[in-house]
């Protein structure tokens, strides 16, 4: 009996990119016991992060007293140089630029790689998923599954269900981030899903609150640590983020929704401008040594 989509689970994961994201999605996926493939078009950046992932995952074994799963994990995560790699995998999640073009000229491609029923997921941030799906032929298996930064400490994944996303896909979903041992929440294809939608004025409001000389960087992101229990004020975080992403979003989101809280502040504007983005160039609010 042919198994219906429903039945099918998910046992091998692709990932495609090796930056921040994509590699701690990766990692999550390889100690939740699945068998990874992770892909880039830039090979020094893939055996990067597979090199990164590999020492993650040595930690994680160290500090679980469990060095017996390494040879799992290892034989677990294949870095593969060529998208066809990815041909058995069930899911793909996405984690490239955020640019919608470049998100849909690789699904378009992934669609002619994976099985008919595999699932393509972005982590897009900001785009939205209808619109990335809308260069498919198949947008019913196309879907936003949103993990935050550091994924593999993160608890949380948004899981967007475009306008042509069916069910099935989403069931499925929810089902692969329950077993990453991740907290699934099912949100609407808009501006910001959820969590954006709400951290970003406020991120926003931080530094218009610099920019205004109200109080210094260092207190702005104490008064919110102290006051809220956040583990990072919102100008660190804006800098962990990176602060071209926010912008990117900020920019869109304004464009998109009106609302004045999503206006980027002179200041972001200026320091992205400088090439100041933050943790990644070494300089955003704070100062950054490595
Ligand atoms: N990858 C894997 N593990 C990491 C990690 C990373 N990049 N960074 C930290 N960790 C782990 C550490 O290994 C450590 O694990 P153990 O306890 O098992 O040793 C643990 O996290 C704590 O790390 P540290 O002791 O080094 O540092 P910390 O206690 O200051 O925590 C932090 C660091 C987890 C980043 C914490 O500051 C934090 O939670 N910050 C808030 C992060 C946040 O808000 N992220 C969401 C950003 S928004 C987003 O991602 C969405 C978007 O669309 C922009």
């Amino acid at each position: 009996m042919t198994p219906t989509h429903t039945e099918q689970t998910v046992k091998q994961v692709g990932v495609v990119g090796s930056g921040i994201m994509g590699s701690g999605i990766a990692q999550v996926c390889v100690q939740a016991g699945y068998r990874v493939v992770i892909h880039d078009i830039d090979t020094a950046g893939l055996k990067q992060s597979y090199a990164k992932i590999i020492a993650n995952l040595e930690k994680w074994c160290h500090k679980h007293d469990q060095a017996e799963q390494m040879d799992v994990f290892t034989n677990n995560l294949i870095a593969g140089a060529a998208l066809t790699d990815l041909q058995d995998t069930d899911i793909v999640i996405e984690a490239v630029t955020e640019r919608l073009e470049v998100k849909q000229s690789l699904f378009c491609a992934l669609e002619n790689v994976v099985r008919e029923n595999a699932i393509l997921a972005s982590n897009t941030s900001g785009l939205s998923v209808t619109e990335i799906a809308s260069a498919c032929t198949r947008p019913q298996r196309v879907v936003g599954t949103h993990f935050f930064n550091p994924a593999p400490v993160m608890p949380l994944v948004e899981v967007i269900q475009g306008e042509k996303t069916d069910d099935d896909t989403i069931n499925r979903v929810v089902t692969f981030i329950e077993r990453l041992n991740k907290k699934p929440i099912k949100v609407k294809d808009v501006s910001g899903f959820v969590v954006n939608r709400i951290i970003t004025p406020m991120l926003n409001e931080a530094m218009h609150t610099l920019e205004a000389g109200i109080a210094s960087r260092e207190d702005i992101d104490e008064a919110i640590k102290l006051s809220m229990r956040h583990p990072m004020g919102p100008l660190a975080l804006s800098d962990y983020i990176g602060l071209d992403t926010l912008l990117y979003f900020m920019e869109s989101a304004y464009q998109e929704t009106g609302k004045e809280s999503l206006k980027p502040s002179h200041l972001l504007k200026k320091m992205v401008a400088e090439g100041h983005l933050g943790v990644k160039t070494g300089k955003g609010f704070y100062e950054y040594y490595k």
